[in-house]
């Protein structure tokens, strides 16, 4: 697929997709969204795609889903869009993602950033949930992955009032895990992908999806998973060889098997 709103590149185990509509603020419009969800799915399929790293071109992440676009919309045609579907299938990415947060993060930006695993921030991002000025709420999961990553009340004033919050701010409510200065904010996420995509990639999927399973299930019932995925890695070679690695006092080759 030629892509026209995003770019994709490998390196090094490494994908970096970027967002490329600068002139709109990295906008998500539907094709942008398709284009993201087709690189991301393409770099899940991709055995030598072991991590993948998110940005934006120009001074923001992204400004939230295209407002020209959603503008004359009715409820029913946003239904039948099935607009959210994209969001479930990035959701599903088995690879691990960094957000390399550059500019403006707010609303569908904002979610995208959070929908990802880790995130990596410009000290001049800046991150909100301004949908309650155009009259409507956060869709792509800004109540709930807000809500759980900082909590209820701050939660409720980024949501209820719009205002945006430094970066600074959103680190040390814990929405975000490292802020850098703007001009190595890319090169840091990158650096911190090609450390994962060093790892047993087995391993590191199993333990994205433990860590994610913690939103959405009890605690008895998160132990339980994550013990499986712990058994589950006792099958691989790459346990055989992380561990005879360490025991013989030398680094690690791993092989995703
Ligand atoms: N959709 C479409 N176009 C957008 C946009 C958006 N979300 N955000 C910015 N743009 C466009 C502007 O219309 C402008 O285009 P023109 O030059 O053609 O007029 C261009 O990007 C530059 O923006 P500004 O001139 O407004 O730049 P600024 O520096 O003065 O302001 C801003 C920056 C405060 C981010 C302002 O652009 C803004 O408020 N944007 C909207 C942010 C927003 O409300 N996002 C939520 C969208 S709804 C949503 O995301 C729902 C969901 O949950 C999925």
């Amino acid at each position: 697929m030629a892509y026209q709103n995003i770019t994709a590149a490998t390196e090094d185990g490494v994908a970096v997709v970027t967002l490329n509509r600068p002139d709109v603020l990295n906008a998500l419009n539907q094709t942008t969204m398709n284009e993201l969800v087709d690189a991301c799915e393409g770099f899940d399929r991709d055995e030598a795609v072991r991590c993948i790293v998110i940005t934006g071109a120009g001074r923001a992440f992204a400004a939230g889903a295209d407002i020209k676009e959603m503008a004359g919309a009715s409820a029913p045609q946003m239904l039948a869009g099935y607009r959210f579907q994209q969001w479930e299938r990035i959701r599903k990415i088995t690879t691990p993602i960094i957000a390399a947060v550059n500019g403006l993060a707010l609303g569908g930006g904002c979610e995208l950033a959070m929908l990802c695993d880790i995130i990596v921030a410009s000290e001049t991002a800046q991150f909100g949930q301004p949908e309650i000025n155009l009259g409507i709420m956060p869709g792509a999961g800004g109540t709930q992955r807000l809500t759980r990553a900082i909590g209820k009340y701050r939660a409720m004033e980024m949501v209820l009032t719009g205002r945006p919050i430094p970066a600074r701010q959103a680190e040390a409510w814990g929405l975000v895990t490292k802020v850098v200065p703007p001009e190595v904010v890319l090169d840091e996420a990158k650096g911190m992908a090609r450390e994962i995509a060093g790892k047993a990639p087995v391993a590191v999927r199993l333990a994205k999806e433990s860590v994610l399973k913690a939103f959405d299930t009890h605690l008895e019932g998160g132990l339980d998973f994550e013990r499986k995925c712990f058994y589950l890695l006792f099958a691989t070679e790459d346990r055989a060889e992380g561990i005879s690695a360490f025991l013989e006092k030398r680094k690690a080759i791993f092989k995703g098997r």
